[in-house]
């Protein structure tokens, strides 16, 4: 059962500068909701009942974000506005469910998850990129329907174009479980064009064994000096641990670049 997702959230966002520099980019409106809630609304669909956000000491605004009872509070008392009182509500019951872990040294996405290691309880969990939206269809519930069947790890995948493999996750694809579902013979992260093994990438939705962890502790640093998820994948699968890689049905807005963030807002607004 897929119970807990993990939310790595303390990159610094430098491709969104200069919003970052005073700001987290997970809380910046898209359509007037913070880009964090759409992935929260997608995790309670989708059956969870806990999410460790990862976050550091430079990004505890995003604590301060789910935590602000008391000024709540005080202005509910003063004005009864509906609106506020509503969306009080819907903070608390977020923050009913939200555990906070520190990465105070952005390492790589593979640093990330492995501070949680202590509180994931099942043998899966459900990994989140929050610069990753996945709108008109729930892809977290998707995957989870997948892994309840095959039970075994899930990854989102998507088609990019070639001369842009070397900014994502890149599958080499083994046998195809039905139209949308594949096993996953190999990852690379960021290849150059020319050893690409497809134009599959990696979106950023993952359900990850607990086994993971074991190769963590002592995962190397890969492309750009992180420790990525990518290589401890490849090491487990490598070793014969299933993974499927999943087509998605929904729409994909990469919220992590200008671009991509600025053009998301239109395509909700679209919905
Ligand atoms: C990360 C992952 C990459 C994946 C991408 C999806 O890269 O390392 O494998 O394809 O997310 O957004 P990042 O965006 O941190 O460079």
């Amino acid at each position: 059962m897929i119970r807990q997702a993990i939310i790595p959230l303390a990159g610094l966002g430098t491709r969104l500068l200069p919003l970052t520099s005073v700001f987290a980019k997970e809380l910046l409106p898209i359509n007037g909701k913070p880009g964090i809630e759409y992935i929260l609304d997608e995790c309670i669909e989708s059956g969870i009942k806990e999410i460790i956000f990862i976050i550091s000491k430079k990004k505890k605004i995003i604590k301060r974000y789910f935590y602000n009872d008391k000024f709540y509070k005080k202005i509910i008392k003063r004005k009864k506005d509906k609106r506020i009182i509503k969306e009080y509500n819907k903070i608390k019951k977020y923050k009913k469910i939200i555990r906070f872990v520190y990465q105070n040294n952005p390492k790589g996405t593979g640093d990330a998850i492995l501070k949680t290691k202590n509180m994931i309880k099942n043998n899966y969990f459900l990994m989140i990129l929050p610069d990753d939206l996945i709108i008109k269809s729930n892809c977290s519930k998707d995957m989870i329907y997948i892994h309840n069947k095959k039970k075994c790890s899930v990854i989102a995948s998507t088609k990019v174009k070639r001369n842009t493999v070397d900014r994502w996750g890149i599958f080499s694809k083994g046998p195809y479980i039905n139209k949308n579902n594949f096993y996953v013979k190999d990852l690379v992260e960021k290849p150059n064009i020319k050893n690409a093994p497809s134009n599959c990438a990696v979106i950023g939705r993952y359900i990850l064994p607990k086994k993971i962890f074991g190769k963590l502790v002592d995962q190397k640093k890969g492309k750009g000096g992180e420790i990525h998820i990518t290589d401890s994948i490849r090491k487990l699968i490598k070793e014969g641990h299933k993974f499927v890689g999943h087509n998605f049905k929904g729409k994909y807005l990469d919220c992590g670049t200008m671009n991509g963030y600025i053009k998301s807002s239109m395509e909700i607004l679209k919905i």
